[in-house]
């Protein structure tokens, strides 16, 4: 406080003063575009009339039970909240509610009003503030915050000081209402915006994926039209030859067989490719741990893998387009770590915590260098396909084997991650 300050008796104010500087309070509130340079303000024009160590603007949010407050002169835990507090921890809590049309004391520290169970009052011991005063700002009849003051020493303030606070209260509230209503709008419309890109997100990479799907479809029809029907046209020609022949000896007959077998082969590799057949035949466990050997068993060098179910099973039972999701992530994820990272050592973990099933892979390899940020390859198509079954996807440095780590986790308890069969037998849970 300074010795102006401390000497000016509110009762001492001319009328013509205290206009004079209800003009520039409002002038110099008027380009304000935010809270935080607005208090500042206000502290700069009020310490005339209103003595304070210590001055703060608490705005009511959302539906009106929260509130947040910017502050100047001192710093306090008040001012320091990051997030809106609810007014039940509030020390003026009675005020915010309308039950007190203003809170004067000579003493905070003392006062009980402010020390209920709960109370967030640290800030009154922390920055030793003693005298406060509190007015509500309103508009409309309806409480929207409160401006306060405080000063370190005790009982400074008096009635008079109560009648210009509501002064300067009534002067600033339709402005900071109007400010309110603006940061509530700008902040919706952020909201709105980030809503927007993230379905956005989801459609170009939905869109990306049935693009991959087509491209898949042109492989197998090129597949089988270039391997399979070539080989089966050729023997279909051959046995028509045959057809004519009177005998037909034994060691063509096992060639033919041989052929024909080739060519199932080839048929049952083209459908695995295309569809994790593993999953269906052995569940998904075994299913991860079938790809992890035929992800390294043709690599020249030797790579170790290890997958560990620390679950009860609970990859088994999951729905099969998750389970679909679950494997193809841990294919590319599986196949990156060979192809870039060049690693030795792969390891896949599924985990189950708090309803969430966590697969995560990690390898030791040379570790992620950033590079092209617009190239849309299998990492995009990861997330992307976590994003369709609702998981949260992360690529990362992996801590403990010092490569990467790719984990995708999917809240469990949902009931769109059971399977057909377990949704049916219970009837809240049966497709619509
Ligand atoms: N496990 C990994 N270790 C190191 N680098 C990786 C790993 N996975 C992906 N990368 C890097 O990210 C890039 C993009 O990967 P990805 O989107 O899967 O593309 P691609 O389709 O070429 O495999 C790779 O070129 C590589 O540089
Ligand atoms: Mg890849």
């Amino acid at each position: 406080m300074t010795e102006e300050e401390t000497h000016t008796g509110a009762n001492a104010i001319s009328t013509e003063a205290m206009l004079q500087r209800f003009l520039l309070i409002s002038r110099a509130v008027a380009g304000q575009l935010d809270f935080q340079s607005l208090i500042q303000k206000v502290s700069e024009e009020v310490g005339y009339f209103l003595p304070h160590d210590h001055i703060d603007v608490c705005i009511l949010t959302g539906e009106g039970d929260m509130h947040v407050a910017y502050e100047a002169r001192l710093h306090t835990g008040w001012g320091d909240a990051p997030e809106p507090v609810p007014i039940s921890v509030s020390p003026i809590r009675s005020m915010l509610r309308g039950e007190e049309d203003f809170i004067l004391t000579a003493d905070a520290q003392l006062d009980e009003r402010f020390h209920f169970d709960g109370a967030f009052s640290d800030p009154i011991f922390d920055a030793r503030l003693r005298s406060r005063l509190h007015v509500p700002l309103q508009v409309e009849g309806k409480v929207i915050g409160a401006l306060s003051y405080s000063c370190h020493a005790r009982d400074i303030y008096e009635d008079s000081h109560v009648t210009i606070a509501q002064y300067v209260a009534d002067l600033l509230s339709s402005y900071i209402h109007a400010l309110n209503q603006g940061e509530r709008a700008r902040k919706a419309a952020i909201r709105q915006a980030e809503i927007h890109a993230h379905a956005e997100g989801l459609r170009a990479g939905a869109l990306r994926l049935t693009e991959a799907l087509e491209l898949e479809r042109q492989r197998i029809g090129m597949d089988l039209h270039d391997q399979t029907l070539a080989d089966l046209t050729r023997l279909s020609h051959e046995l028509r030859r045959l057809r004519q022949a009177p005998k037909i000896p034994g060691e063509t007959l096992t060639t033919l067989t041989d052929r024909l077998e080739g060519c199932l082969q080839e048929l049952r590799s083209i459908i695995e490719d295309a569809r994790p057949s593993v999953l269906k035949l052995f569940g998904f466990e075994q299913g991860i741990e079938a790809l992890l050997e035929r992800a390294v068993a043709s690599q020249a060098r030797p790579i170790s893998v290890e997958f560990s179910d620390e679950t009860d099973g609970a990859g088994n039972v999951l729905q099969e387009t998750h389970q679909i999701a679950l494997f193809r992530i841990a294919q590319e994820a599986v196949n990156n770590a060979i192809k870039h990272a060049d690693a030795s050592r792969i390891r896949v973990v599924l985990s189950q915590s708090d309803r969430l099933l966590s697969l995560a892979i990690s390898d030791d390899g040379s570790g992620l260098t950033g590079g092209d940020g617009d190239h849309f390859g299998g990492i995009e198509n990861m997330r992307t396909r976590a994003t369709l079954i609702s998981a949260q996807f992360e690529i990362e440095p992996c801590a403990d084997l010092s490569g990467t780590r790719v984990c995708v986790s999917l809240p469990l308890g949902d009931p769109s991650t059971f399977p057909t069969s377990e949704r049916t037998q219970n009837n809240a849970y049966i497709d619509s």
